[in-house]
């Protein structure tokens, strides 16, 4: 941590970070931005969203606040695809509109980058039209291909069938990573493998939402085709962590989705202590996690999942460009990172985690352009 900072930036990228003291003259035209009162932190990452959604699940989340659960609606054809009618229904421009609102919620919260994933169109071109959007707004696109199987399929194989042949060759020239969810009532190991080899072999680096409600083969398959990240965990146990711990996939954590859902808390701690490399995300959707604040994500991994503030400052820039891909050009503070910096409103930037659900970001830095 360094007092009385500054960090110079040029062309977009960060040129050198020092104290205040050792800087001298600079020569051309240099836009000094005051922050004195303010923490400077590398420019929050959300390696894990889904923005490109229409409509909303406001009266589940009534249905739900009066004891529905979550797997009941989903399996009464509410859940995901209520969602995916509103999706279709929303049009490519409607998505745009949507992906860029979404944004710049995010933005507002300190996020300067951002994936996002389909998955709430599940025909061709509300796929392609999600993942275009994604992509126009900045955002590195995901094709969550499985996601759920709509209602014109009778069941996950011919869906699959017609996912593989019909979007996969054209959402592999709009997406840098393929995911699945692999969850009773959605796609099962095998079903996974399936998915997964084919993108890989169409060139999309590889997630999977796994551990969430059940422990089904989601870690060992991770392992097995050295995923990038497998995502939730809320169901991990012992033999997950430590098979978990001893690979290179990285664990993303999703506190946000697991409180909206009273479900409960991956088992983080143990994760790190066992040699996991962790990020955190918001996992932002209209269903399970309608909340696109890193900071409130950082109290969570603080006060629930025993995460220090550092650990969770990390897990949400350095370790989620990890998972995006980027670990070399975003998420640090440090000369040729890209100039992305999130101002706290705070003489501490422990604040990200200790101010609880309150506004801490007071502006970002993307790169090099003040928001
Ligand atoms: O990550 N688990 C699957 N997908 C999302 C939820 C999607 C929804 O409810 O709309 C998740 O929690
Ligand atoms: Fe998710």
């Amino acid at each position: 941590m360094l007092e009385d900072a500054f960090v110079l930036c040029a062309a977009g990228a960060i040129e050198a970070v020092g104290r205040m003291r050792d800087l001298h003259s600079l020569d051309g035209d240099v836009f000094e931005v005051d922050c004195r009162g303010l923490s400077a932190v590398p420019g929050l990452v959300d390696c894990h969203t889904h923005a490109a959604f229409g409509g909303d699940r406001v009266d589940e989340f009534s249905l739900r606040a009066g004891g529905a659960s979550y797997e009941q609606l989903h399996a009464a054809g509410g859940g995901i695809l209520s969602t995916v009618r509103a999706t279709r229904a929303a049009g490519e421009a409607g998505l745009r509109a949507a992906v860029e609102l979404h944004r710049s919620w995010m933005l507002r919260e300190g996020t300067t980058t951002f994936e996002a994933k389909s998955g709430y169109g599940l025909d061709r071109e509300t796929e392609l039209a999600s993942l275009r959007a994604i992509r126009e707004a900045g955002g590195f696109p995901t094709w969550l291909g499985a996601h759920a199987v709509p209602p014109e399929f009778d069941d996950a194989d011919a869906y699959l069938d017609f996912a593989l042949a019909e979007v996969l060759p054209d959402a592999a020239k709009l997406a840098e990573a393929a995911d699945v969810f692999l969850e009773h009532g959605a796609f099962d190991a095998a079903q996974a493998r399936r998915y997964l080899e084919a993108c890989r072999d169409a060139g999309l680096a590889l997630r999977i939402h796994g551990d969430q409600f059940t422990s089904s083969g989601a870690i060992p398959l991770a392992v097995e085709l050295a995923v990038r990240s497998v995502d939730h965990l809320e169901a991990t146990g012992e033999e997950g962590i430590r098979t978990l711990a001893s690979s290179d996939v990285v664990g993303v954590l999703l506190p946000a989705s697991a409180l909206f859902l009273d479900r409960p808390m991956p088992p983080a701690r143990r994760l790190v202590d066992a040699g996991s490399a962790v990020a955190l995300a918001t996992d932002f959707n209209p269903g399970s996690a309608f909340c696109e604040s890193l900071p409130l994500v950082c109290s969570l991994a603080a006060t629930q999942l025993h995460l220090s503030p550092a650990e969770a400052l990390a897990a949400c820039t350095v370790n989620a460009a990890h998972v995006l891909g980027r670990g070399g050009r975003i998420g640090r503070l440090a000369p040729g990172y890209r100039a992305d910096v999130t101002l706290l409103e705070a003489p501490d930037w422990r604040y990200l985690a200790y101010h609880l659900g309150s506004r801490v970001v007071a502006r970002a830095v993307v790169g090099g352009e003040l928001r």
